[in-house]
This record gives C-alpha cells, sequence and structure tokens, in this order.
C-alpha cells in the first residue's frame, strides 16, 4: 500500500510540488503516441484521477501504452504543478510497474451506460463516475447524520433486527423461520401453523420499524436515534420503494408535533450543509450529469423555511388545481405520487403536511382533539416524495389501548409498549427518514435502485 493517495495530492498539491511520489491505482483511461502518452489514473481515495505522463525514457513504455482500462499499475513520479493546463498538476512517471492486465471483454470501456444496464453489472457499476459519486455521498450523509445526533445528545440504540412487535403493520413484514417449508408445517389444535414448534417459540418477523423499541429507550435516555436497515414485504415497483432499506429513528421525550418539525428541519438543513461541503467534487458532477440544478435546489433549502400545512388544506389545494388526478384527491384519503408531486412544485421546496385522517395513520399516533386526525407529519420533497414520516405518539394509556383493540391487535404481544404510558408516560414525538429517499434528494438520482450498493425489490435479489 503506497503512504500517499491521490485525495491527498489534491488537497495539499503545494506541498508535493517537485517531490516524487508512489500511486497505486486502476487505469481509467489512456490516450499515446509514438513517443509519450497520458494515463488517467484513480486509485479509489478521489472523485477525480490524476494524469501521469509517460515517454519513451520508460524501459516498458510500449508495453505500458497498450494497457488495457482498469489494469492496475503502481506509479513512481515527479509531481509538477501545471497551472495552466486543464488540470493542476500532473505526475512525470519514472518508473511504471504493471500489478495486473484487465481482461479486454471488461464491460465498463469508455462510453456512456444506461443505469438499467449498470444496475446488470451491480459488482462493477461503483468503478463509473456516477456510482462512484453517489456511495461516497452515501458514506458521507451516513456520518453527517450520525454527528448530528451524536452533537445533539441523542444515543444511539441499536434496535432488533429480529421482532415480534407490530410498527408499521405485520402484513408488510418479512416472516422468519427456521421451520422446513418443503415439508408439512406442524398445526396446533386449531389447525393454523403451530409456531410454538419454531425457534423463537412464537411467530416472528424481521424489523420494519424500530420505532415500538426507540420508544423504550427515549423513556430512559430522552433522546434516542436509530440508524439500521428495515425491511418491508410490499409488492411496491416504484422508482421510491425498495424491501430492504435503511431508516434513522429519531426519538424524543417531552416533544410535541411543532417541535418535532423544528427537529426534522434543522437536522435535513445541517446534513444537506455537511455532504455540500465535504463532497463538493461529488455535488458538481451531481448536479452537471445528474439534475441540473441540483446545487441551486440545495441551496434553496438551506435558506427556507419549510411550509407546514394541514392535511385538509392540501387536499382543498389539489381539488382546486385546474388538473385531471388519475387519482381523485379526497380529505379521508393518502396521497398520491401525483399529489405530492403537485403540492411540492406548488411551494417549490419541502413541505410538511400534518394532521392526518386517523383512519389512514398508525394506532400509535395522537388523536388530536377533533377526535378525527391525529397528530402526524410527513415530509414531502420535490423528486423523492415522502422522506421523512412521523408523529407524536399517543401518551394516554387508555386512547392507546382503544385503538389497538379497535384495529382488532394483539395487546398482549406489545405489553411493554403500553407499559411506557403507565410508568413516566410524557409528551414524545418522533420520525422515520428514508435513508435512500434523503439520497436521491441529494444526488438528482431518480430511481432508488441507484443509490443502494445491491438494490433488493420484487423479482430481483441479484448479487
Ligand atoms: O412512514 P414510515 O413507514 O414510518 C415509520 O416507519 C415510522 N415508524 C417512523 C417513526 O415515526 N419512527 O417510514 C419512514 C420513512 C418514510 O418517510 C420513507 O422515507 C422511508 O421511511 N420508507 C421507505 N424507503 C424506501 N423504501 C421503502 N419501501 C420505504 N418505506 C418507507
Ligand atoms: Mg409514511
Amino acid at each position: 500500500m503506497s503512504e500517499i493517495v491521490i485525495k491527498d495530492l489534491y488537497r495539499d498539491t503545494k506541498k508535493y510540488n517537485n517531490k516524487e511520489v508512489i500511486l497505486e491505482g486502476w487505469v481509467k483511461t489512456i490516450r499515446d503516441s509514438k513517443t509519450f502518452g497520458f494515463i488517467e489514473l484513480n486509485d479509489g481515495s478521489f472523485f477525480k484521477n490524476v494524469q501521469v505522463v509517460i515517454t519513451d525514457k520508460l524501459e516498458n513504455f510500449e508495453k505500458v501504452a497498450k494497457l488495457s482500462i482498469y489494469s492496475c499499475i503502481k506509479v513512481i513520479g515527479k509531481l509538477i504543478i501545471t497551472e495552466n493546463a486543464k488540470q493542476p498538476f500532473e505526475i512525470q512517471a519514472t518508473n511504471i510497474e504493471i500489478l495486473s492486465e484487465c481482461d479486454k471483454d471488461y464491460p465498463l470501456q469508455k462510453k456512456r451506460h444506461s443505469f438499467e444496464y449498470l444496475r446488470t453489472i451491480a459488482h462493477l457499476r461503483p468503478r463509473t463516475n456516477t456510482f462512484n459519486a453517489v456511495f461516497r455521498i452515501r458514506s458521507v450523509t451516513a456520518f453527517a447524520i450520525h454527528e448530528y445526533f451524536q452533537n445533539n445528545g441523542y444515543v444511539y440504540v441499536h434496535t432488533p433486527i429480529i421482532t415480534c412487535a407490530d410498527c408499521e403493520g405485520s402484513a408488510e413484514m418479512f416472516k422468519l423461520t427456521t421451520m422446513d417449508l418443503k415439508k408439512e408445517l406442524p398445526k396446533d389444535q386449531d389447525g393454523k401453523t403451530d409456531f410454538s414448534r419454531d425457534l423463537f417459540g412464537k411467530e416472528t418477523y424481521i424489523t420494519g420499524s424500530g420505532q415500538l423499541h426507540g420508544e423504550t429507550f427515549a423513556s430512559a435516555f430522552g433522546k434516542i436515534y436509530t440508524f439500521g436497515p428495515t425491511l418491508r414485504s410490499e409488492n411496491s415497483n416504484t422508482k421510491t420503494h425498495a424491501n430492504e432499506f435503511w431508516m434513522i429513528e429519531p426519538e424524543i421525550s417531552f416533544c410535541d408535533l411543532d417541535e418535532l418539525m423544528d427537529i426534522e428541519e434543522d437536522c435535513l438543513k445541517y446534513i444537506v450543509k455537511k455532504v455540500m461541503e465535504r463532497c463538493p467534487e461529488e455535488i458538481d458532477f451531481c448536479d452537471k450529469f445528474i439534475e441540473k440544478g441540483l446545487k441551486e435546489k440545495l441551496n434553496k433549502l438551506l435558506n427556507s423555511e419549510f411550509v407546514r400545512i394541514d392535511h385538509k388544506d392540501v387536499i382543498d389545494i389539489l381539488k382546486k388545481a385546474d388538473k385531471k388526478w388519475e387519482f381523485e384527491p379526497d380529505y379521508g384519503e393518502d396521497l398520491a405520487k401525483e399529489h405530492e408531486k403537485y403540492i411540492t412544485e406548488y411551494f417549490n421546496g419541502p413541505v410538511f403536511v400534518k394532521n392526518w385522517p386517523k383512519d389512514i395513520k398508525s394506532y400509535y399516533m395522537k388523536l388530536n382533539p377533533d377526535g378525527k386526525t391525529v397528530a402526524a407529519v410527513d415530509l414531502e420533497v420535490p423528486g423523492a416524495g415522502e422522506i421523512m414520516g412521523g408523529s407524536q405518539r399517543e401518551e394516554d394509556y387508555e386512547k392507546l389501548l382503544k385503538v389497538i383493540k379497535e384495529r382488532k391487535m394483539d395487546a398482549d404481544q406489545i405489553y411493554w409498549y403500553l407499559d411506557l404510558r403507565r410508568y413516566g408516560s410524557n409528551i414524545h414525538s418522533g420520525f422515520g427518514l428514508g435513508f435512500e429517499r434523503l439520497l436521491m434528494y441529494i444526488t438528482g438520482i431518480e430511481n432508488i435502485r441507484d443509490v443502494i450498493p445491491y438494490p433488493r425489490t420484487p423479482k430481483n435479489c441479484d448479487f
């Protein structure tokens, strides 16, 4: 491993001027004439390549000049600042060692490929400029999220992946079993599958949300967050749904809906600001090649106050719109994609839609005094749609139990969740931030499959 990487050379160019450097990396492009040539080298440390100049003074010049794209080399050479050239500096090679040659059928030759095609070579696509930018932004964004919550006194909780708790509806959770599905399953007296014979002695799932467990920790630490994989078995073949995604779920004690929206807005602005500061080259690239006007959009977000509007007022706006809807907007209904799009374009930025009809939202949400709506809030953004979904939680034991019974849920299964309403109950709120939806918003990528290293979506679990 060489001590210096390309990122160092870009960030501290002057320090290395006229000095010998050693680099190991991949040949991204190569141009040669009879006596000299240029190699664009990348070692993965930085979005940009370095230009390596080769001449026939190299003993293996002819072999090097004929190298195939993505061959590995070790370069020893001198860094020279080239102020008037396209690139700020170049490396004049004095020695090049060929570490490995890349097979000629390498699929990523220098031409543009479609996103669809690149999904079929997901093991190679991180090497392209687009995916290199996206996945570095993914890493930097994850760090900024941790930083935001850690800096603000939140405790990071690892909620379980295997669960028996029903948060967003068990129909959407993957079932987990060690029973042999190829054989006949054991039955109980009622003729139903006998899960007491299964590994955990009961029916278990893979988590679709860590919220319920998160709430238990919030009532000990005040402020907590989770950040982990989330699985949902919904058969939704859309650009914004995946069966495996990552979610951040903060939960805050002594916090109502208005305060929750303040936190959501502050959090989102912090993350966007940090990513723009730390990934300038990647964001520039996305602005140029993925979403024109991306930087302007992100800057506008940093400097704007998000709109806060009741669900019923959104429906009013939609109903007044001079538009033919595929799904007619209605006061008791969820917002369809086309409605989300219209409303974010109408306000030209992120919009908090709050106070939703109770019947279309989750059981744990705080019932408003009108008896018809709950204190829930979704943050809608242009493109990615709903990136955050949250609510004030019902802190009243009797009211919560009543809804659980009305919805024919098993109260015994989540007795520990109900306990929080008996032991030190408090007004509290939380939200879920869809990590991939956030990345779509930050990069301008239109399909969730292109911000996940190995996406899992209906009928697709390759690699
Ligand atoms: O709105 P959701 O379902 O809310 C919850 O799970 C709550 N328990 C959160 C909480 O209050 N603690 O999901 C939260 C967010 C959505 O706003 C969306 O961004 C993302 O998770 N999300 C998905 N992202 C990708 N693919 C899917 N199938 C998603 N489902 C939800
Ligand atoms: Mg939601």
